[in-house]
């Protein structure tokens, strides 16, 4: 059985949850886009993992990780990763395969990501700051690129960090009057980094068609949400790749037939980090509320995140896109002792209703949501394990977003460990 888990929000989903737990019965564990940008929180126990480019999958030991061709990667971050988990006795020796034909973050591409940034004033994406953009940028300019195959030969690099480090220290220095990249230590780094991830690098493609052929179990573990999607998200305020189940063919070069489930996740209600239009945004005392509560702050930035009632109609979107077979909705504890709920069914965009989320950034900026009200719950959910132990109130809203949505919630989670996650059937 394949199973993909994307996030169907702006990220931050609790996807690395459903993925730890999903872990269990995967031989292979597959991230297929995004970088360091990314963040996930795995609880075992008492220890807490909080994983940026290695698939969440690394915390169980009998379990392959996959860092595909879609993914950007940051070398150095990688490596911390590694180490921490080599501290928690988690050896990732002979069980992660990363791909030569990923791409990689260097130094000048954080830097570049942010003196854009900076540059852009009150305009700006509000980027993790982690050299997404610009790597991604230089992967599809082609002329510029470094991947991770280039560790592999160290002579060959340095002549091409040589020319590169020239054309960006020209355009640094003409767009932000910024000081130059170091090359010569960028180079050292990367022969750092060569010593330790080589044994690695392969063909994951291969690896990835080879498992599939031998009938393994493969998890495939999408980073960011949806609505982040390069192509079909909430443009220009997404990151640079494909964050939506779309982004798998290209990311690991496994086509979409050869999964069995794809399961969205969602949380209770919405959150979003950096800028961008969010009709059910709540900048109140509710999305305080929210925020205190689910501990709403980014995992790789730490930034107090933006949270609102749950939006149907961006789910209802960002589950079509993906071909999301079942639901999870992550974080329904925190809801408890709300008062009522809102669940934003439609849109009003300049008078006219529609249930179908917008293409047009000036339409969403427009869109005003159109609630329906539910009454909430005061029970503590974190100690309950099974759907029939919920309360009523819990089981009318999942109910009510089921309605709306079309897809059945399989997965309810109630508290950030492992334990905390009901399984319906
Ligand atoms: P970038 O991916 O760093 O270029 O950031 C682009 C946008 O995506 C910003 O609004 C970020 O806050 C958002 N973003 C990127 N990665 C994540 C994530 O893992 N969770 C939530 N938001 C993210």
């Amino acid at each position: 059985m394949n199973n993909c888990v994307v996030g169907l929000q702006w990220g931050d989903e609790g996807k690395g949850k459903v993925v730890d737990i999903l872990a269990e019965n995967a031989d292979v564990v597959v991230r297929y886009g995004g970088g360091a940008n990314a963040g996930h929180t795995v609880i075992t126990g008492d220890t807490k993992f909080a994983l940026h480019l290695m698939p969440s999958g690394a915390v169980r030991e009998k379990t392959n990780c996959v860092i595909a061709n879609g993914v950007v990667v940051d070398p150095g971050t990688l490596i911390d990763e590694i180490n921490g988990l080599a501290d928690k006795n988690i050896s990732m020796e002979g069980r992660l395969f990363i791909s030569e034909n990923a791409h990689m973050v260097l130094d000048y591409h954080k830097q570049e990501d942010q003196l854009r940034e900076a540059s852009l004033g009150k305009n700006k994406i509000g980027t993790t700051a982690r050299g997404i953009g610009p790597c991604y940028a230089d992967k599809t300019g082609r002329s510029y690129a470094i991947r991770m195959a280039d560790l592999l030969d160290l002579d060959a690099l340095k002549e091409k960090l040589a020319k590169i480090v020239a054309y960006k220290n020209k355009l640094f220095g003409a767009l932000y009057d910024a000081e130059p990249v170091d090359g010569d230590a960028i180079y050292a780094k990367c022969c750092r980094h060569s010593e330790v991830l080589a044994k690695f690098i392969t063909n994951t493609t291969q690896y990835l068609h080879e498992s599939i052929d031998a009938g393994k179990n493969l998890l495939f573990e999408g980073a960011q949400g949806a609505l982040l999607d390069l192509d079909h998200g909430t443009f220009p305020f997404v990151t640079s790749s494909n964050a939506s189940a779309l982004g798998l063919g290209p990311g690991c070069g496994v086509p979409a037939q050869k999964v069995d489930r794809f399961i969205g996740v969602v949380k209770a209600y919405t959150t979003r980090v950096g800028a961008g239009p969010f009709p059910a945004e709540q900048d109140n005392e509710i999305g305080n509320t929210i925020r205190v509560k689910g501990n709403e702050f980014g995992t790789t930035t730490g930034r107090p995140r933006r949270c609102g009632w749950f939006d149907a109609v961006a789910v209802s979107f960002t589950a079509r896109l993906g071909g999301i077979n079942e639901i999870a909705m992550m974080h329904l504890d925190t809801l408890a002792g709300l008062g009522e709920l809102k669940v934003c069914k439609a849109y009003q965009i300049n008078s006219k209703e529609t249930t179908f989320f917008p293409g047009s950034a000036a339409d969403l900026e427009a869109a005003e949501c159109v609630y329906d009200t539910l009454p909430g719950w005061d029970e503590d959910l974190t100690a309950v394990t099974t759907y029939d132990a919920l309360p009523d109130n819990v089981k009318n809203y999942i109910a009510a977003i089921e309605k709306i949505v079309g897809i059945p919630v399989s997965i309810v989670g109630v508290g950030p460990k492992r334990g905390q996650a009901i399984f319906r059937d």
